[in-house]
C-alpha cells in the first residue's frame, strides 16, 4: 500500500512543473514534448485498435466454430492481414519520418554569440564555468546554472571521471558527459523560473544525489547575478568570521575548495566563493541553511555514503565560526 502509494507519488512528480517534459520552457524542449504527445497518442491508439480486433476475432471465432472457412472467408482474411501491414507501415514510416524532423531541428540551433556555459561533472556534483570571451569575465560556480531569459545557451558539458548524463527535462533532452569526449547542445529557456535537473545516467553511489537547477532570469536579474559572481569573496566582517576563515584555511577545507580572494584555490570540490547565495547544498541534496550546513560539514558521509568530502572533526566554537564565514559567502 505504501509502495503503491509512494509510486504514484513519484508518477505525479514526474508531471511537476519543476522535472518534467511535457512542460516545456523553451524551443527545444517544446519538440520534444509534441514528440513525446506524437508518441503517446500514436502508440495508445494501436493499442486500443488491436486489443480491439482481437477481441472481435475472439467472438466471430466462437460464433463461426462450426462452418468450414471456405475461399470466400480466406480472400477476406488476407484482405485484413495486407491491410493490417500497410497500416503499420505507414505508422511507422510517419514516425520515423517524424522523429527524424525532430531530431534535425534539435540539432540546428547552433548560433554566434550564445552565451557558452561548460558544465563538467564529477562523482557526485557538477561544476559550472561560464565561458565568457573576456578572461576575468570567466566565471566558476557550482551545481547551479543560471541563465538570462530568451537567450541561446550553448552548453558544452565533460566529465571528470565517469559517465554522467546533464538532464533539465523542461528545457531539453539528456546530454551525455563521457570521459575524453566533449559534448555541445544548446537550449534557451523563454520564461523565467527554477528548472530542476538531474543526472540521468547511473555514476556510481550517490547518482540519486546529483542533482542541480537551471535559474532562469530576465536579462538584467541574469546580468546582476554575474556581476555578483565575479566579486572575490568579501573579507570577513567581524571576528567570528575572521575566525571562521582561519578555520577554513587552517582546517582540510582548503585542500579541495576555492574561495576567491583567499588562499583557497584548490578545485577538487566545489568552488565556495559565493556559497551562500546558492539555494542548496551537495548537488541538491539539502536545502542550504545553516544546520543542513552543519551537518553536511561535520558528517558528509552520513548525507551522502561515498562522497569525496571526509567528516571534519571541529571543536563548537570552530564550527560556529565556520559557519557565520561560509554563510557570509554571499
Ligand atoms: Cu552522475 Cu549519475
Amino acid at each position: 500500500m505504501r509502495a503503491a502509494a509512494a509510486g504514484t507519488a513519484l508518477l505525479l512528480a514526474g508531471c511537476g512543473r519543476e522535472l518534467s517534459s511535457v512542460n516545456p520552457a523553451g524551443p527545444q524542449a517544446e519538440r520534444i514534448s509534441d514528440l513525446t504527445w506524437y508518441l503517446t497518442a500514436t502508440g495508445t491508439a494501436v493499442f486500443l485498435a488491436v486489443t480491439g480486433f482481437l477481441l472481435y476475432a475472439v467472438w466471430r471465432g466462437r460464433r463461426r466454430a462450426e462452418s468450414a472457412a471456405g475461399p470466400a472467408a480466406e480472400r477476406t482474411l488476407t484482405r485484413w492481414v495486407a491491410g493490417s501491414v500497410a497500416a503499420t507501415v505507414v505508422i511507422l514510416l510517419a514516425t520515423l519520418v517524424y522523429n527524424f524532423y525532430v531530431g534535425r531541428s534539435l540539432a540546428d540551433f547552433a548560433e554566434p554569440g550564445a552565451l557558452t556555459v561548460r558544465v563538467t561533472g564529477h562523482q557526485w556534483w557538477w561544476e559550472v564555468q561560464y565561458q565568457d570571451p573576456v578572461y576575468s569575465r570567466r566565471l566558476t560556480t557550482a551545481n547551479e546554472i543560471h541563465v538570462p531569459v530568451g537567450r541561446r545557451i550553448r552548453l558544452e558539458v565533460q566529465s571528470a571521471d565517469v559517465i554522467h548524463s546533464f538532464w533539465a527535462p523542461n528545457l531539453h533532452g539528456k546530454l551525455d558527459l563521457i570521459p575524453g569526449y566533449g559534448g555541445t547542445t544548446y537550449f534557451r529557456a523563454d520564461r523565467p523560473g527554477v528548472y530542476h535537473g538531474r543526472c540521468a545516467e547511473f555514476c556510481g553511489l550517490q547518482h540519486a544525489k546529483m542533482d542541480f537547477l537551471v535559474i532562469a532570469d530576465p536579462p538584467e536579474r541574469f546580468a546582476a547575478w554575474y556581476d555578483q559572481q565575479l566579486r572575490a569573496a568579501a573579507p570577513p566582517a567581524d571576528s567570528v568570521q575572521q575566525k571562521g576563515q582561519q578555520v577554513f584555511l587552517g582546517k582540510g577545507c582548503v585542500m579541495c575548495h576555492t574561495i576567491r580572494g583567499t588562499p583557497a584555490n584548490s578545485r577538487v570540490g566545489p568552488d565556495l566563493t559565493h556559497l551562500a547565495s546558492r539555494r542548496t547544498l551537495a548537488a541538491g541534496s539539502l536545502p542550504n541553511t545553516r544546520g543542513h550546513l552543519a551537518g553536511w560539514v561535520v558528517d558528509p558521509q552520513k548525507i551522502k555514503p561515498g562522497a569525496r568530502m571526509p567528516p571534519n572533526q571541529l571543536a563548537s566554537d570552530e564550527l560556529h565560526a565556520l559557519l557565520g564565514y561560509l554563510q557570509s559567502l554571499k
